[in-house]
């Protein structure tokens, strides 16, 4: 039974890639600093799971406590998530975030290769391609961040590509999510942002429980067919099980980088997305036209063809099931984690 260490396995993608992991047989320990998640997801985890993971409480630009972990939880492979995210933070304080996410990797590969752990799963982004020239989008297709945080996340794969070319002993996974959504369908993990959340499922959920009276819809003249803004929206738990998928792949690929596309392929309209969260809350979802979001690119999802054939992975859940889950997650737990601990 394979032993992984999940940074920041307590935010949202990790807790639910931990499920996934504690399922499949996999020892799991999570190293996270909390600084965006909460220890009660890792309670959940253990809940859902009937194991709970270990958690360190820790950055991963400690060295100490990396080599600590390291020595105690001898992981095989390392699922590295953690980070920071925010597209408008990374815009506004861009040092920030280009030392936060890529100095943690670089110590974490640091303390991988003192204990000779050489086989890393790293969360990118969707994001690094930027406005595509074609659709759906592959791997191949040209790279172009609108934004520091799209640029950590190319620098970052540019990093570990080049770690594997120095020792063939090492190899690694770049995962480039679309737009994770929805939740484990037990209800008992799912997304908790802090603060007004920046992204549309999040938002309409909250909407839905009564948080907020309505949504900002950005943009209705783009030359989509409903003039809202088209993204590839893929289930949380797909998104985990291609974690597996990924790091299974890693037992015969020393020496090899790859990277892989986690999308669902098909396209939903924001408008699309607020009919189908009204149809799984039964509640009405008020909204406001706005014009488009800084930043916003018209149209992007995936060609996944890449994890199909090389991982045997495809996204399976539908629009419907993501706001499902994550209806299930917010009304279950209205104020997220904090919810927990109110009697
Ligand atoms: P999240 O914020 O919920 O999870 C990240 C976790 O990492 C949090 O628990 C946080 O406390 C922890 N963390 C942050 N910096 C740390 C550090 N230096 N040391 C230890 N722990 C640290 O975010 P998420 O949505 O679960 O995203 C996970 C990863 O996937 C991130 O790298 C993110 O950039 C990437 N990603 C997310 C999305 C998305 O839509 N959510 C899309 C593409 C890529
Ligand atoms: C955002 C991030 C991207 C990240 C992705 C994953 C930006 C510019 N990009 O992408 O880096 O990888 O999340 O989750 O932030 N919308 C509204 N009202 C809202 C929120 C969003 O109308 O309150 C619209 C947006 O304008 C967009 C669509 O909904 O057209 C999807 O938005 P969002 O969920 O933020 O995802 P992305 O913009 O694709």
């Amino acid at each position: 039974m394979a032993t992984v260490l999940v940074t920041g396995g307590a935010g949202y993608i990790g807790s639910h890639t931990c499920v996934a992991l504690l399922e499949a047989g996999y020892q799991v320990a999570v190293l996270d600093s909390l600084a965006n998640s909460s220890a009660a997801a890792i309670e959940a985890v253990g809940e859902i799971a009937g194991r709970r993971p270990r958690l360190d409480v820790a950055d991963c630009r400690d060295e100490t406590a990396l080599d600590k972990a390291m020595a105690e939880v001898r992981p095989d492979a390392v699922l590295h998530f953690a980070g920071l995210k925010s597209v408008p933070e990374s815009v506004a304080d861009p040092i920030r975030y280009y030392r936060h996410n890529l100095e943690s990797t670089a110590v974490l590969m640091e303390a991988m290769e003192r204990a000779g752990v050489r086989r890393i799963v790293f969360s990118s982004s969707a994001t690094v391609y930027g406005e595509p020239d074609e659709l759906p989008v592959s791997e191949t297709a040209p790279t172009r961040p609108a934004n520091p945080y799209g640029s950590t996340k190319l620098m970052i794969e540019q990093m570990v590509a080049d770690v594997i070319r120095a020792d063939s002993r090492w190899s690694a996974a770049l995962l480039r999510y679309f737009n994770p959504v929805g939740a484990h369908p037990s209800g008992l993990i799912g997304e908790d942002p802090e603060g007004v959340p920046g992204n549309l499922m999040p938002y309409l959920l909250q909407v839905a429980v009564g948080r907020r009276p309505m949504l900002p819809l950005y943009g209705t003249d783009y030359p989509t067919p409903d003039g809202t803004a088209l993204r590839d929206y893929i289930h949380v738990m797909d998104l985990a099980e291609g974690h597996l998928a990924a790091l299974e792949s890693l037992e015969s690929s020393a020496g090899q980088v790859h990277t892989y596309n986690l999308g669902t392929g098909r396209a939903a309209s924001v408008r699309e997305v607020i009919a189908a969260m009204q149809e799984a809350t039964s509640h009405p979802l008020p909204y406001e036209e706005f014009e488009r979001r800084a930043g916003d690119v018209s149209e992007l999802w995936a060609d996944p063809s890449k994890a199909r054939s090389e991982l045997g992975w495809s996204a399976t859940r539908t629009l419907a099931e993501m706001c499902r889950d994550g209806w299930i997650w917010q009304s279950a737990h209205p104020q997220g984690y904090r919810s927990r601990s109110v009697p």
